[in-house]
C-alpha cells in the first residue's frame, strides 16, 4: 500500500516561504500583483481562476481578474495583454487555458512579456535559462523533494506531451538527472514503457486510463489528471484504487498535484515581482 503524497500539506510548506517573501516586499512598499485573464465562461476554468484569486489574496498577493466575453477576438485579448505588459503595477500575467476555439493560443501566449509570464510558457527550458518554471511540473518536483524521492538516474516516464505539463515536466526531470521517456497518443507499446518507470507522471486527461498492470511494483505515481468518470465523479488519469496497492508513493485527485500548481503560481508571481524590482 502506497504512501499518499499530500499536495495540500506540501503546498502549505511552499506558501509559508512565499508569505515571508511577500512580507519582505511589503516592508519595501511593494505588493506583488497577478492579472488573470479569463475568456468565456467555462465552469471549470472559472472555478480554477477563483481558486487562484483566493490563494493569492490569502498570501497577500493582489489578484486582478479580467473577464472577457466568449466572443472576444484574439486581437481583443492581445490588446489587453499589451496593456498589462506596460502596467508597472502588474507583475504577473496569466491567461487561463483553454481559450475559446476561435482564438489561437500561440499568438495570444506569445504576447505575454517573458518577465511577467508566470506560466513560464516563454521559459527557455531547452537550455535551463529561466527564472520561473512551469507551475505544474515545478510543483511535482517540490512534491518529490518533500518526500525525499531522488530523481537522479531514475527511469522517469511522462505520459502526455502538452506545452503546459508534459514537455516542461520532461525538461525539469532531465535537469535533475532523470532518464526521461515521453509517451503520447501515438506511442507504440505504452504499457511496456510505463511499466518500466520508477517515476510515472501522467497528464493525459483520460479518466483512470493508467491501470495497475501498467505500473511497476514500488513505482512513484504522480497523477496530473482532473477528469470526470461516467458517474460524473471527479477522478484522475490513474486508477487510484488498484494502483495504490502497487506503487510506493502516489498522489490523489483532488488533493495531490492541484494544490501544488496553485502554490507555484503564487511563488512565480512573487519571483517575477522580485526580479522586476531588483534584477540588475
Ligand atoms: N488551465 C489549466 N491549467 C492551467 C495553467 O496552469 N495555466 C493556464 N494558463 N491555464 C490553465
Amino acid at each position: 500500500m502506497a504512501t499518499i503524497m499530500d499536495g495540500k500539506l506540501v503546498a502549505e510548506s511552499v506558501l509559508a516561504k512565499v508569505r515571508q517573501d511577500v512580507q519582505k516586499l511589503g516592508d519595501r512598499g511593494i505588493t506583488p500583483t497577478l492579472a488573470v485573464i479569463l475568456v468565456g465562461d467555462d465552469p471549470t476554468s472559472k472555478r480554477l481562476v477563483q481558486k487562484k484569486h483566493d490563494l493569492c489574496l490569502s498570501c497577500g498577493v493582489e489578484s486582478r481578474l479580467y473577464q472577457l466575453m466568449d466572443s472576444s477576438s484574439a486581437e481583443d485579448v492581445i490588446e489587453l495583454i499589451k496593456t498589462l505588459n506596460e502596467d508597472n503595477d502588474v507583475n504577473g500575467i496569466l491567461c487561463q487555458l483553454p481559450l475559446p476555439g476561435h482564438i489561437g493560443e500561440r499568438e495570444v501566449l506569445r504576447a505575454v512579456s517573458p518577465a511577467k509570464d508566470v506560466d513560464a510558457f516563454s521559459a527557455r527550458v531547452g537550455s535551463d535559462i529561466y527564472d520561473m518554471a512551469a507551475c505544474t511540473p515545478a510543483g511535482i518536483i517540490e512534491l518529490l523533494r518533500y518526500y525525499k524521492i531522488g530523481i537522479r538516474g531514475k527511469n522517469c516516464v511522462v505520459i502526455g506531451r502538452s506545452n503546459i505539463v508534459g514537455k516542461p515536466m520532461a525538461m525539469q526531470l532531465m535537469l535533475y538527472d532523470g532518464t526521461v521517456t515521453v509517451c503520447h497518443s501515438q506511442t507504440v507499446g505504452l504499457k511496456d514503457i510505463a511499466s518500466r518507470a520508477d517515476i510515472l507522471i501522467v497528464a493525459v486527461g483520460k479518466a483512470r486510463m493508467v491501470t495497475a498492470d501498467m505500473v511497476k511494483e514500488g513505482a512513484v505515481v504522480i497523477d496530473v489528471g482532473m477528469d470526470y468518470d461516467d458517474d460524473g465523479k471527479l477522478c484522475g488519469d490513474v486508477d487510484f484504487d488498484s494502483v495504490k496497492e502497487k506503487a510506493s508513493y502516489i498522489t490523489k485527485v483532488p488533493g495531490g498535484v492541484g494544490p501544488m500548481t496553485l502554490a507555484m503560481l503564487v511563488k512565480n508571481t512573487v519571483t517575477a515581482t522580485k526580479l522586476q524590482f531588483y534584477a540588475e
